[in-house]
């Protein structure tokens, strides 16, 4: 497949960079009046139309783009996309005035899906989700991690694993796989008893999941908890991607970059401190401005963390009681209108980074020949700038997954 005439091709990035950090993070390789090759669901090749003498064999399926803009596929790395049922209960609760944490603390919150979820089947949860992930393929999103965390004893939290791992199975979008045992302290345990219990699952877990995390923030997990179950997380050869940092200045990140966590996510209450935790190490601070929207709680300080040489991804969170969004146009939008970063900032923030949040940036995130082509096309006459400025006006064309239109 060959498409051509694209008005403006963002997301260029050399083959073996895996992230972009500080003054990097405002570069993108950009193309002009450009055409793209597709082979076996890969980029084979880019380059001006000027240019496209030899590769245009009539034996290519040819797509014209009219002028519009192809970038990468938005990665999305951190959801919480299998959930049963809804809270739109306490959407009013708190309306009415209750903060995330009241909510949480009169047994909403994340025990209120649990409850949900312990009564629902495994079949019926599948489809349930599956809804989300079609609604995110379609709006453009070709990378997500998944989550457990709504189980909260052994049976469900390997109910929800097994789920995750059906959805992996079943679409087109690379999908990567979280054991969030310790999302919150599990109805009938103590907190003890259940940190005990998590460290337990961990082995079974591991057979699931690729990545582990643990809320560790104020009334959820302590830095000693979190200390304890990336041990035995480690122990089982999976590597951290903590939350860190949302309610509270929590010492998650230092925890977090001592366990050499593939990322920190939230990050909306930090101070010098963590920035300087951050500096030298592999980890990704990641921010998920959805939930700053909705809980109107502060925006992580992406434009400090980026002046300190550091990068910055942007995931959704897409989760019934901090963010029920998966829509990452919306989030770069929120990266630049509430962020201040510039679209190319925030561009690296959704695309690349994100990717790299789950050790996925060798093979998706940007447009690297070689790596998995999955983009978007958009209309004609968008332009990287206006994706983001002009937030709800439709912009999709095709969603390209694997080389495949997404039907
Ligand atoms: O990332 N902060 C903890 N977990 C989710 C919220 C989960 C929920 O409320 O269901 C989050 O915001
Ligand atoms: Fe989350």
């Amino acid at each position: 497949m060959i498409i051509k005439n694209i008005g403006e091709l963002v997301g260029i990035v050399p083959a073996g960079v895996l992230r972009k950090q500080g003054a990097e993070m405002a570069e993108t390789g950009v193309l002009h009046d450009a055409w793209l090759a597709v082979e076996d669901g890969k980029i084979v090749g880019f380059g001006k139309m000027d240019d496209l003498v030899g590769h245009d064999g009539n034996d290519r399926e040819s797509i014209d783009a009219e002028g519009g803009l192809v970038m990468p596929a938005f990665c999305d790395s951190h959801t919480h996309i299998v959930y049963a049922g809804s809270r739109d209960g306490e959407f009013l609760d708190k309306i009415n005035g209750l903060s995330y944490e009241e909510i949480a603390a009169r047994g909403g919150g994340i025990l209120n899906s649990s409850d949900l979820l312990h009564e629902t089947s495994e079949d019926e949860l599948f489809a349930q989700s599956m809804v989300r992930v079609r609604e995110m393929m379609a709006k453009g999103t070709g990378a997500l991690e998944i989550k457990s965390g709504y189980g909260l004893n052994p049976e469900d939290e390997l109910k929800m694993l097994r789920v995750i791992r059906r959805i992996k199975e079943s679409v087109p979008a690379l999908v990567r796989i979280t054991f969030l045992g310790a999302h919150a302290i599990g109805r009938g345990y103590t907190h003890e008893g259940y940190v005990q219990a998590v460290v337990d699952m961990m082995p079974k877990a591991a057979e699931l999941a690729d990545f582990v995390d643990v809320f560790c923030d104020e009334g959820f997990f302590t830095v000693e908890d979190t200390d304890r179950i990336l041990t035995a997380g480690a122990a089982c050869g999976l590597r951290p991607k903590i939350h860190a940092n949302e309610l509270a200045v929590s010492g998650g990140v230092q925890v977090g970059v001592k366990h050499g966590a593939l990322s920190v996510d939230h990050l909306e209450r930090t101070g010098d401190a963590e920035i300087e935790a951050l500096r030298g190490s592999e980890t990704m601070p990641t921010m998920l401005p959805g939930s700053s929207f909705f809980l109107g709680i502060p925006f992580g300080r992406a434009k400090e963390f980026i002046g300190a040489g550091l990068g910055v991804a942007l995931a959704s969170d897409y989760n019934p009681g901090s963010s029920p969004s998966g829509d990452m146009r919306f989030v770069m939008a929120l990266g630049c209108i509430r962020m201040r970063l510039t679209p190319v900032q925030a561009l690296n923030a959704v695309t690349l980074n994100s990717a790299y949040a789950m050790g996925l940036s060798d093979i998706t995130g940007s447009i690297t020949v070689g790596k998995r082509a999955d983009l978007i096309l958009t209309h004609p006459g968008w332009t990287l700038t206006k994706i983001p400025y002009l937030h709800q006006t439709p912009f999709l064309r095709t969603v390209f997954l694997g080389g495949r239109a997404l039907k």
